[in-house]
């Protein structure tokens, strides 16, 4: 099935001068985000993530490139144009920006004023409420509600105008992990029941994985890495990448309490302390049982993660394998030519396959 794109952005550059400082935020970026997707940009502070995506609906002008955003050429349009287009791209923030002096009824009916009548108006901003697991609090003021609650606030008036895309700028950053999880389900659940179509800036690796379909890794104004989720944890090439996967897996800690396990302490000479990552069918079980029962290769399994990524289990094991070098050199190729990535941990050559 051809995926309809929604998004294009064609080598879109923004410089800022500040001071006499030339500051190259977005540095000839494309992206293409189809519809249905939940697309993860990924991203350290400054690394441009804001300054891309605002380019998107022209918050942010872009000083050269196109935004091509449903079949519109933003650039193009008139500012009353713009506005109407800017209907079909919600946004919400990492600090809400909600109305302090409003109920939140009123937050959501906000962007409704002027083009519903009153009725029209209570439906919508109630139907939005219970979307959003607010239909109680529809009077309260936003100094009484949680983080949480305050940014399904945020989401339901963002969802006012029936947008077809989503653009969520570290709209959890503020929230602790949990909160931050049931935020990301909502936001799935809105991908899902509505076919909204989210763009989501953050700076967490975890917030992508629990619910992005594809993802992009942004340093110093370019993106450096793009592709399917599965595929980019599978095979991540850039070290950012892969300190990005890493923060979601705690291997450092791990590691740390490995290191000081006895087998590893008295690693023989021709051990090797390795750790494996694999995404997909094969699972630790299985791996282990061939090692040794084709290649006579012993696995001592010290750590283990797995984790399930859009329904795909993604492992992380750290081993130390025992066995001759022609054995471990055969199970190397064996794993190799199963997907499994191998790294090195014990300062031994460092791609053993
Ligand atoms: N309005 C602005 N004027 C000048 N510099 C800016 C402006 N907005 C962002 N920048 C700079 O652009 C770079 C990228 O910022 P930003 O897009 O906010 O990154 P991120 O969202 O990834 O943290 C930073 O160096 C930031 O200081
Ligand atoms: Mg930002």
């Amino acid at each position: 099935m051809a995926s309809e794109t929604v998004i294009e952005l064609q080598q879109i550059d923004v410089q800022f001068s500040e001071k006499g400082q030339e500051v190259h935020a977005v540095d000839h970026v494309d992206l293409t985000v189809s519809r249905g997707d939940i697309y993860g940009i990924v991203g350290y502070s400054g690394a441009g993530k804001s300054t891309l995506v605002r380019t998107i609906n022209l918050l942010q002008r872009p000083t050269g490139g196109k935004s091509l955003v449903l079949g519109q050429d933003m650039l193009s349009l008139n500012a009353k144009q713009l506005r109407q287009e800017r209907q079909r791209i919600g946004m919400i923030f990492q600090h809400f920006n909600l109305m302090n002096s409003r109920t939140i009824a009123e937050n959501v009916a906000f962007p409704l004023k002027g083009h519903k009548s009153k009725a029209e108006i209570k439906a919508k901003v109630d139907s939005l409420l219970k979307l959003v697991g607010l239909d109680e609090r529809a009077d309260a003021y936003p100094a009484e509600l949680s983080g949480g609650q305050k940014q399904r606030v945020g989401i339901a008036r963002a969802l006012a105008s029936d947008p077809e895309i989503l653009i969520s700028d570290e709209a959890t950053s503020a929230l602790d992990p949990k909160t931050t999880s049931s935020i990301l389900d909502l936001l799935k659940h809105l991908n899902e029941t509505l076919g909204l179509t989210i763009v989501l800036i953050t700076h967490e690796m975890e917030a992508v994985k629990q619910i992005c379909n594809k993802v992009a890794v942004m340093d110093a104004g370019r993106i450096i890495e793009r592709g399917d989720l599965l595929q980019i944890f599978a095979q991540p090439k850039e070290q950012l990448t892969k300190d990005f996967i890493d923060t979601t897996i705690q291997l450092d800690a791990a590691l740390e309490a490995v290191r000081q396990e006895p087998a590893v302490q008295n690693l023989a000479p021709s051990d090797r302390l390795l750790r494996l990552t694999y995404v997909g069918a094969s699972t630790d079980q299985p791996l282990v049982a061939t090692l040794f029962k084709d290649y006579q290769v012993t696995a001592n399994i010290l750590f283990g993660d797995i984790q399930i990524l859009q329904g795909t289990p993604f492992g992380n094991l750290i081993v130390v394998l025992s066995g001759t070098s022609a054995d471990l050199a055969r199970a190397f190729t064996y794993l190799h030519d199963n997907d499994v990535t191998v790294v090195a941990l014990d300062g031994k050559e460092e791609t053993p396959a």
